[in-house]
């Protein structure tokens, strides 16, 4: 199953009532966006983290990256206005497409599991992910995309 249709099958679950508030919670966190190319990486606007529910602004607590140019997509997590964490989303173990869960990645291969900041917290991979240096430049945030 790829992850997009993970993600159709999760939340079909969520809406028919199947899973508990949680894991509705997580479905509507998702978020992916079309990242604009910069001459060091990639960009996007710092407003994707914005939502409004229910007439209440909130915050995302990540949004995945995709661009053409990318073989996979990027995790961007955010821990505050200035500090995010960019991670590939290539599992270390054997190199499949991770999944984002709320504040982890899942790998649908063998089970392994990464904290938002790319840690191992769960084998059999070994390795922690590929992160990158992300830079909040005034309403946008830049992942630089030259250095793991
Ligand atoms: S490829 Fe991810 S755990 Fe094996």
């Amino acid at each position: 199953m790829n992850r997009r249709e993970f993600v159709k099958q999760s939340c079909a679950l969520c809406i028919s009532g199947g899973i508990i508030p949680v894991a509705l919670a997580s479905c509507q966190s998702t978020h992916y966006v079309n990242g604009m190319v910069e001459p060091n990486g990639i960009s996007i606007l710092t407003t994707e983290f914005n939502y409004i529910q229910k007439e209440k602004e909130l915050t995302r607590q990540f949004i995945i990256v995709q661009n053409d140019k990318l073989e996979f997509p990027i995790y961007v997590y955010r821990f505050s206005d200035t500090e995010y964490s960019a991670l590939w989303m290539k599992c270390s173990h054997q190199g499949a497409e991770l999944q984002a869960s709320g504040d982890h990645l899942q790998c649908p291969s063998h089970g392994s599991e990464f904290n938002n900041k790319g840690i191992v917290s769960n084998g059999p991979a070994e390795r922690n992910l590929r992160s990158f240096q992300v830079s909040p430049i005034e309403n946008k945030i830049v992942i630089d995309l030259r250095q793991s």
